[in-house]
This record gives structure tokens, sequence and C-alpha cells, in this order.
């Protein structure tokens, strides 16, 4: 299944490889009609996930704006808690979001969150790592428990960082009143960061819902001068697409579906080609032997992450 996140349809900057940039000044209400028009054409081409978060600007009120002007009967959403965005739309802000893993931002975060019910059936933990040490947090946890009961959710928690797997099996080890806690992870996998390979088997055997982000590595599997060191991906990828006449993002997004199976994979587009074109992986499958190719492609996750923290705010 394909969903889509909404990190840029909240907030018009994010963390990605774009060379082309508006110039002109910001314009909130247009921002919130391109956004709320994404989501209708999001719907429109079957999507029935939305992941989205208060880190993302205004994405969820964007989301529950649509919600009440386009009442769909079908879909379901995740959202997270941890992020606030600082940035006011401003592309030169020094800092754009800052994290805490609190109680009390929980709790505050939830207020504004619990709007998307009953659409919401995951509540995630946004970015957790093992230093801002809210897997520890035994206040968080047990919350995270009691929202878990009184509103029927999947606790999840989305991993950032070259350390994905350790937060994941710190999280499987978690449990509140002899239950498990955490039932979704939402992860980086894409052609480059390949290390949840060696986690997936175990996510499977405890049931857990694996949700892929970043599958298209923030636009790094497009050709670009910029990044001739993956030449070799890029020409795997672009035999693959002339092959199923589909384009390169579809085959990357493929690779995400093909190799693990997950519950679902993110579509992080905020254009509508961009949507459309990524939702061309839903037409054709990747041959095991193919699979096996693509993985010869993995590089190691700490060189992804580093040049991942070298990306700008565009
Ligand atoms: N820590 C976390 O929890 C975390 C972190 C990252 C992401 N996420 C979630 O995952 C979602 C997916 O985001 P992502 O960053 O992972 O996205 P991604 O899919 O790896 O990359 C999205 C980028 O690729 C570009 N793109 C997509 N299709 C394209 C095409 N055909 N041609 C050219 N450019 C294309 C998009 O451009 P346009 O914007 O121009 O379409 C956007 O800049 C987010 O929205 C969010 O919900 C969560």
């Amino acid at each position: 299944m394909i969903g889509i996140g909404t990190a840029t349809i909240g907030r018009p900057h994010y963390i990605n490889i774009k060379t082309k940039v508006s110039d002109e000044p910001f314009n909130k209400e247009n921002f919130i009609l391109k956004g709320k028009s994404m989501l209708t054409e999001a719907y429109n081409q079957g999507i029935r996930h939305f992941d989205t978060a208060p880190g993302y600007g205004i994405a969820e009120s964007i989301l529950l704006e649509w919600i009440s002007e386009f009442q769909p009967k079908d879909i379901t959403i995740s959202t997270k808690w941890g992020y606030t965005y600082v940035a006011n739309f401003d592309r030169n802000a020094k800092v754009h979001e800052i994290k805490e893993h609190s109680l009390g931002k929980l709790n505050e975060q939830w207020e504004v969150s619990k709007q998307l019910l009953p659409y919401l059936n995951i509540y995630q933990i946004h970015s957790a790592t093992l230093d801002s040490g809210v897997l520890d947090n035994k206040e968080v946890l047990e919350r995270l428990s009691q929202l878990k009961q009184e509103h029927n959710l999947k606790i999840g928690l989305s991993t950032s960082g070259d350390n994905q797997n350790e937060i994941i099996e710190k999280a499987l080890s978690i449990k509140v009143d002899n239950n498990a806690l955490f039932d979704s992870f939402q992860v980086t996998f894409n052609v480059f960061d390949q290390s949840l390979l060696k986690m997936t088997s175990l996510l499977k055997q405890e049931n857990k819902a694996i949700i892929v982000k970043e599958a298209l590595a923030n636009g790094r599997v497009f050709p670009n001068i910029n990044y001739n060191h993956y030449q070799n991906t890029y020409e795997l990828l672009e035999s693959l697409s002339n092959k199923y006449d589909t384009s390169i993002d579809a085959v990357a997004l493929r690779f995400c579906l093909d190799a693990i199976n997950p519950f679902m994979v993110l579509s992080g587009a905020s254009e509508k080609e961009h949507l459309a074109s990524n939702l061309l992986a839903k037409n054709f499958q990747l041959t095991s032997e193919e699979i096996q190719q693509i993985k010869t492609l993995a590089i190691k996750p700490s060189s992804y992450w580093k040049e991942r923290k070298q990306l700008p705010w565009v």
C-alpha cells in the first residue's frame, strides 16, 4: 500500500536536494489551498492513508480543514508527537523545529492531534532516539499505553539515523503492564540505506507494521551531477525504468514494496505530477533478480546519514 506524508504539504521548506527554489513571497492562504488540493488529488488517485505531525508546520490543521470540507469516509491517519515547528514559513530560519520528548509535550500535542480521531489510527513518537531518553521515560510510556487503550490506537515511533536498528530492538522490548507497547515502526528504507533488511523478519514475526519513509532518499535517487558517486545507482534505476516503461521514482518505491513487503510506503511528494509519477509503482513488480541487483547498491548507513545531515532546507 502507498500512503502520503504531509511534511512538505504543511511547511514550505523541507530537507531535500531541490535546485529550483521559488523566490515568491510566502502566501499562507495559497499554501493552504494548494495543500488541500494535493490531499484531494491523493485521495482521487487512490491514497487512503495520510501521515502527519505537529512538526510539519500546519499539516495537521490543513488535514483537519480538508476532512471537514471533503468528508472522506474511508481514510486513516498517523500522526506523531515530539517536534514543534518554529520556522514560521521562513526558509532562512536558523531553527526549523524543536525536539522535546517530555510528558508535557506529549499531553500538549495530543490535545491538538486528538481532533484527528476517529481517522487517527497510529500515534507515533517523532524520531525516537536513544539519547532523548524517551524509551526509558516511564511516565511517557504509560501515557502512550493509556491512549492506546482509550482510543484503540496503534502506538508507533519513527526513527532517523544510523542506529535505527538499535532503536527498533529496544522499542520491541518495551512492555507496559506486560503488553508490548509498540505496534508500528516508521523507518527509513531505500536503495541506499537498506539496514532495515536485518530487522524485517523479526518485525514481521512479531506482527509489527512497517511504514517506510524516505523511499526516494529525499530526492537523492534522481540523477544529479553533485552526487556522481551514485552513478551505478542512477544507471540501474534508469535501465529498470526503461524496461517497465515507468519513472525512476516508481522503481525506487517498487523496490521498497518488493524487497520487504511493508505495511505501507509513504510518498513525500508535494507536487501532483510527482505523486502521479510515484504511484506508477503500483503498475508493475520487480523480479527477484532485480531486487538482488538493487540490494548491491546499498551504502553504509553512516554515509547515508552524514550526507543527509548536509542537505539544506529548501
Ligand atoms: N523522522 C520522521 O518521522 C520522518 C522523516 C522524514 C519523512 N517522514 C515522513 O515520510 C514522508 C515522506 O517524505 P520523505 O522525505 O521520506 O520523502 P521522499 O519520498 O524520500 O522524497 C520526497 C522528495 O522527492 C521529491 N520527488 C518525489 N517524486 C519526484 C519526482 N517524480 N520528480 C522529482 N522529485 C520528486 C519531492 O519533491 P516535491 O516536493 O517537489 O514533490 C520531495 O522533495 C514525509 O512526508 C513524512 O510523512 C518522517
